[in-house]
């Protein structure tokens, strides 16, 4: 399962995290039968999203309903606020498909326990109630335990941007000493595929902006080139050797 395999490559840090986790609230759910979440009638700006209450999720077969207590804050999810169109969405509706939380209530089939500490990640597509909320139903697979290394915060910033890292990762699949170029090394998705990478044994050329240099270094980069100096790829050719990097 890819939120394993996230935690199995361990110590990874999302840069971004302070930035875009945000708490939502220790709200210590009584159970009740109506919840608080961020609801979306009308797509538009951050003014779009209001807070109402909704009935409380019921877990279905196979699912769990998870007690929020921090989500991932992503890029996509102000896309979907501003037209869902795409994710196959029309209002009324709730962002956000990344979660850590605790389980609240465990549904026929599931195979998880009440009071469990997780994460979890939503389908990008179909998910009309996401993660900001006081509560959310999920498929029992697509959660998975928390690492205790983890906080809730920094738990629910990894698993939509690390999933997109492992794939971009697995499809390369690059060889302990191969030499990766990760483009756009800084951001949500880079700055995790260049530790992964690492990780595997793989050697790390990062381009982004100089600024990042610093921490891209810290992230395992052997090499930093400045997207704004010119042609990156030829810049890394020159570096390593135009058999070095295809
Ligand atoms: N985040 C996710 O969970 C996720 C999931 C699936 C797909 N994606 C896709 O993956 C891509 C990256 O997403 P992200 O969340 O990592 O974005 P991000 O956090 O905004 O980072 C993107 C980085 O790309 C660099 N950049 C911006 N414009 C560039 C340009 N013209 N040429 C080269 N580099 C440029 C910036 O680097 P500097 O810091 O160097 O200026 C920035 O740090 C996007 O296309 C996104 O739609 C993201």
């Amino acid at each position: 399962m890819t939120l394993a395999r996230i935690a199995a490559a361990s110590s990874l840090m999302n840069p971004l995290a302070a930035s875009r986790g945000r708490v939502l609230a220790s709200w210590r759910m009584r159970e009740s039968s109506v919840m608080r979440a961020l609801v979306v009638r009308q797509p538009g700006g951050p003014e779009a999203m209001r807070l109402q209450q909704l009935a409380a999720p019921q877990p279905g077969p196979h699912q769990v309903v998870v007690a929020v207590e921090a989500v991932g804050v992503n890029p996509v999810d102000a896309g979907n606020r501003a037209d869902p169109s795409w994710a196959g969405l029309s209002p009324p509706y709730v962002v956000g498909y990344e979660v850590a939380g605790r389980i609240q209530a465990v549904g026929d089939g599931a195979d998880r326990r009440r009071g469990e500490l997780v994460w979890g990640l939503l389908p990008v597509r179909g998910t009309r109630w996401g993660t900001y909320a006081e509560l959310v139903a999920i498929d029992a697979a697509l959660v998975g335990p928390r690492p205790p290394s983890l906080s809730a915060v920094q738990a629910a910033s990894l698993p939509l941007a690390g999933a997109t890292a492992i794939q971009l990762l697995d499809r390369l699949d690059p060889k302990p000493g191969e030499w990766v170029l990760v483009h756009g090394a800084a951001g949500g998705v880079g700055s995790l595929l260049v530790q992964l990478a690492r990780a595997r044994g793989a050697r790390v050329v990062a381009s982004a902006s100089a600024q990042r240099q610093p921490l891209l270094r810290d992230l395992g980069a052997e090499v930093f080139l400045d997207r704004h100096a010119g042609a990156v790829a030829q810049q890394a050719s020159v570096a390593y050797g135009r058999s070095g990097l295809d």
